[in-house]
């Protein structure tokens, strides 16, 4: 595909499009952004490679994330005999400062870890947890109808119990070799002295000023003396620093039951929109390890994260259907490529609307989704040359009575992605997010809460029938979260995940398949302009290649709607050497040694 051809007309014919799941996208997404800011000398090279869509290469240990200072933060970690836990320690705690739009200790987060000693992949689900105050109801209004997204987003309601920092301190328990308190050095001399608001973030900030100024600490943070805090700017953030050093010292253990969650809980009872967390909701938070979902592509295991994410079944779902078909002969610049993985990924999200939810309040059929006769006979659904008509959620086998409604929820496309491989051969791909650009808006210690809570189903009920994915106390929301580790002859061959709502998991399947299927080297397989079918429309990447597919795709009979795309993919594959890939459509970077 040629980059940055000019647009054509995308006018619209009707596939069958969710009325609920498209509205459900119609807020705009956190912001992209170019990349123009200051990167630390040692990983000018990596900077480089980015820009001239090389990837980054090593010999024995790799970090691609979205910010500089926390890839140096992690590289430190790395070059001085660290895993790639400790690594991840010390980069999470730099992303929460210098890209605290997107992820941070007020979040949770979705690890897979390959584990080179075992050879066996596993996950950690650090989601954030409804309170146990929280009904089904905490969505819908006194009318019973679904608030109106920010309504819902802005202010306590939207706040679950946050899961990163004893996600953080579990994976360094498990598979850490560093001394704790030194993962946190970077960060906290970051905050102490300063680092620079990058435009990225500047350009958040200035996009959602009104919103970040409805809280007054937010604001005093965020848009200081009342103006947005501009790109290039030196901030420190003491409160930060402060948290981090307890965190040093003490563990996670101070955000669930010491001082800090006493100020979270203040802090989300007394916002506007309050909401009905409490200190038991805390101090009962734990994080779950959880069996990898593994799905078996073209000699490959892809394996990622199960429910509740949906990220993990929904990528081997797509994979699992275009299976049969000729995918590496027909090539990315092939429309019917693009038709089968397209609909693909509506059958999957079909499934996807229908059945996952968290696993231990819903039965998932994880197993049925994923076997291999239920996937080969839906794949015949793809056997024709125009877009399907229509797209219904299939029939998995199934050890449970079940009847449920689809559910409604928004995923919005903020987070962060974190991919690492150490020199012992471990390897961790680990997603991380506060659900919207700036979470709840409330921000407290130096970190913004999350609203993950609106990754549940904003409507509980559908004429009687329930939603799998509904508000439910104690229970966790749905993520699309990818985090994947795709392995060949049992090892691992590429660590792969990002940011992006919902459409993460086009991105990532994307990726996966340029990569495996069309051999592409991971920096050109990020870099291929996105095409993601999710509900019906398809999107294509504006201002890329992918504008070329707008005429054909239309004629087979979809609507087409071209847009910015902002994936953050940060992907390492490992063969003889290491070769690392980082988004250019935001600010990130892949470095090794
Ligand atoms: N809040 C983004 C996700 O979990 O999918």
């Amino acid at each position: 595909m040629k980059r940055f051809l000019s647009a054509v007309s995308v006018t619209c014919l009707v596939a069958s499009v969710s009325w609920a799941q498209e509205a459900a996208d119609g807020v705009a997404p956190e912001m992209g952004s170019v990349l123009s800011m200051q990167v630390p000398e040692s990983l000018q090279n990596s900077l480089k490679s980015k820009i001239s869509g090389e990837p980054t290469k090593a010999k024995d240990w790799m970090v691609a994330a979205a910010h500089p200072l926390a890839v140096e933060a992690g590289a430190a970690v790395l070059r001085d005999g660290g895993t790639a836990a400790d690594a991840m320690v010390a980069v999470q705690a730099v992303l929460g400062l210098v890209e605290p739009q997107s992820s941070g200790l007020g979040g949770g987060a979705f690890l897979v870890w390959y584990d080179a000693q075992t050879g066996e992949v596993t996950t950690l689900d650090g989601r954030e947890m409804a309170p146990l105050a929280a009904t089904p109801r905490l969505f819908l209004g006194r009318d019973g109808e679904p608030l109106k997204f920010f309504e819902a987003v802005v202010g306590g309601r939207s706040v679950g119990v946050p899961g990163t920092p004893m996600l953080m301190q579990e994976a360094h328990r498990k598979w850490g070799r560093s001394q704790w308190p030194s993962l946190f050095d970077a960060a906290i001399t970051h905050a102490e002295e300063g680092f620079t608001v990058t435009p990225r973030m500047a350009a958040s900030v200035a996009r959602d000023a009104e919103r970040l100024a409805s809280h007054p600490v937010t604001a005093d943070y965020f848009i200081p003396n009342g103006a947005p805090l501009a790109e290039g700017r030196q901030l420190d953030n003491p409160e930060y620093a402060a948290s981090l050093k307890m965190m040093a010292a003490q563990g996670a253990a101070p955000f669930y039951t010491g001082k800090i969650a006493a100020d979270i809980v203040d802090a989300v009872q007394n916002a506007s929109n309050p909401g009905v967390l409490t200190g038991v909701d805390l101090a009962l938070y734990q994080v779950k390890e959880r069996p990898a979902v593994c799905m078996d592509y073209r000699a490959h295991d892809v394996c990622g994260m199960g429910p509740p994410s949906s990220g993990g079944l929904t990528v081997g779902q797509i994979l699992g259907l275009i299976q049969p078909y000729d995918i590496a002969g027909l090539g990315p610049d092939s429309a019917e490529a693009w038709r089968l993985i397209g609909d693909a990924s509506r059958l999957a999200f079909a499934d996807r609307g229908r059945y996952m939810a968290d696993n231990d309040y819903v039965p998932v059929p994880s197993v049925g989704l994923l076997a291999a006769d239920y996937l080969a006979e839906r794949a015949k659904l793809l056997d024709g040359s125009a877009a399907l008509e229509s797209v219904a959620p299939g029939a998995p086998e199934f050890d449970h009575a079940l009847h449920y409604a689809d559910g409604e929820s928004y995923a919005q496309p903020s987070t962060s992605h974190i991919s690492i491989v150490d020199s012992y051969g471990n390897a961790l791909s680990m997603t991380t997010t506060i659900e919207n650009g700036f979470g709840s808006r409330v921000m407290t210690n130096g970190f913004l809460l999350n609203n993950e809570l609106t990754d549940f189903s904003f409507r509980s009920h559908r004429d009687g029938v329930p939603v799998a994915n509904r508000v439910e106390p104690g229970k966790r929301p749905r993520s699309s979260m990818a985090p994947t580790i795709v392995l060949k002859d049992g090892k691992p061959s590429l660590v792969v995940g990002s940011p992006g709502g919902s459409r993460i998991i086009g991105y990532v399947a994307k990726t996966i398949i340029a990569h495996v299927d069309w051999g592409l080297d991971v920096q050109q397989a990020i870099d291929l302009p996105h095409l993601v079918n999710r509900f019906g429309t398809y999107d294509i990447e504006s201002e890329s290649a992918a504008m070329e597919f707008g005429e054909p795709l239309t004629g087979m009979g979809y609507k087409v709607n071209a847009r910015d795309l902002n994936s953050g993919l940060h992907a390492i594959s490992v063969g003889r050497r290491l070769q690392g890939g980082a988004d250019n459509r935001r600010e990130g970077l892949a470095y090794g040694e």
